[in-house]
């Protein structure tokens, strides 16, 4: 996700690779970063660190704990931290690294592609201003959303955060029902895609609601409504709503607070 970050900052011009940080604790993986020309590779100890804007926190929740106490050392009391670490609480970072401002993200995996959703909070008292340039930076690798409320980052990930999972799930369901039908492989697959893609299209740029498009395709008595039932006999909007209360759940059990 580091490397994601500094790639979608560069290609957007939004920092340059002299004002690029890469901060990297094994020393092969120093060799091969500084082998891509994307910034300057230090460790955490590097006294530049001191003069960043902004530190990205984007290293794995467990791997915090061990690194805190250093970059704790490092700091400027002016700096904002940028966490994107999923499940740690601000409260939580502040403590650990005696440090006020802080944003939290939750980005998802099409970030990759700077298609990601990103919703994201700060701790009181950061000025506007640096929450600005925060989301200038987050918006390059997609939509970016403020919330207002920590506590629901928790639903943030459970939706959108896991939410690339649950599309390809469906989309293998999809092509799965189509392989069985008869079709070759990459003929559902293609069918499929096509089909999620237009289907996205039309609900983000046309007038209709969710409902109203469904009933533009399922006429009654027909093979849509047929599918649709089946879907309903099953319970299946329910189940979606119950899964992703799970992954609520989860996300508030392992929050670290
Ligand atoms: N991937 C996603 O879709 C996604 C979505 C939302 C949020 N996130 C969050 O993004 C964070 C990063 O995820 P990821 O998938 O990019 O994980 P990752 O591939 O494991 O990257 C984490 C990187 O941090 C490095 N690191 C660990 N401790 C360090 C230290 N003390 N100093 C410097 N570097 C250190 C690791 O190096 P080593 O490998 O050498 O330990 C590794 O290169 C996680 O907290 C995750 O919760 C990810």
């Amino acid at each position: 996700m580091g490397l994601i970050y500094a790639n979608s900052f560069l290609r957007y011009k939004i920092t340059s690779k002299e004002n690029l940080l890469l901060v990297e604790k094994n020393e092969e993986r120093r060799t091969v970063l500084s082998a891509l020309d994307i910034g300057k590779v230090v460790t955490i100890d590097d006294a530049l660190i001191r003069e960043c804007n902004i530190i990205i926190l984007a290293v794995k929740p467990q791997d915090f704990k061990l690194l805190a106490p250093e970059l704790k050392e490092v700091i400027s009391k002016e700096s904002v931290i940028l966490s994107i670490m999923a499940g740690i609480e601000m409260q939580y970072i502040q403590g650990r690294l005696n440090h006020a401002l802080i944003v939290r993200a939750m980005p998802n995996l099409p970030v990759e592609i700077s298609m990601g959703m990103t919703a994201f909070t700060s701790s009181a008292g950061l000025p506007h201003e640096q929450i600005m340039l925060v989301e200038n930076l987050l918006s390059t690798t997609g939509r970016t959303l403020y919330l207002k409320e920590e506590q629901q980052l928790n639903a943030v990930t459970a939706l959108s955060g896991s939410g690339p999972a649950y599309f390809f799930y469906f989309m293998k369901s999809l092509i799965d029902a189509g392989i069985r039908l008869g079709l070759d492989e990459h003929v559902a697959s293609i069918l499929a895609k096509q089909t999620m893609l237009g289907s996205f299209h039309l609900i983000n740029n046309g007038q209709k609601t969710l409902d109203e498009y469904i009933t533009s395709v399922a006429s009654k008595g027909g093979t849509t409504e047929a599918a649709l039932h089946t879907f309903n006999e099953g319970g299946m909007h329910e189940l979606v709503i119950e899964a992703i209360a799970n992954a609520e759940k989860r996300a508030k059990q392992l929050a670290i607070k």
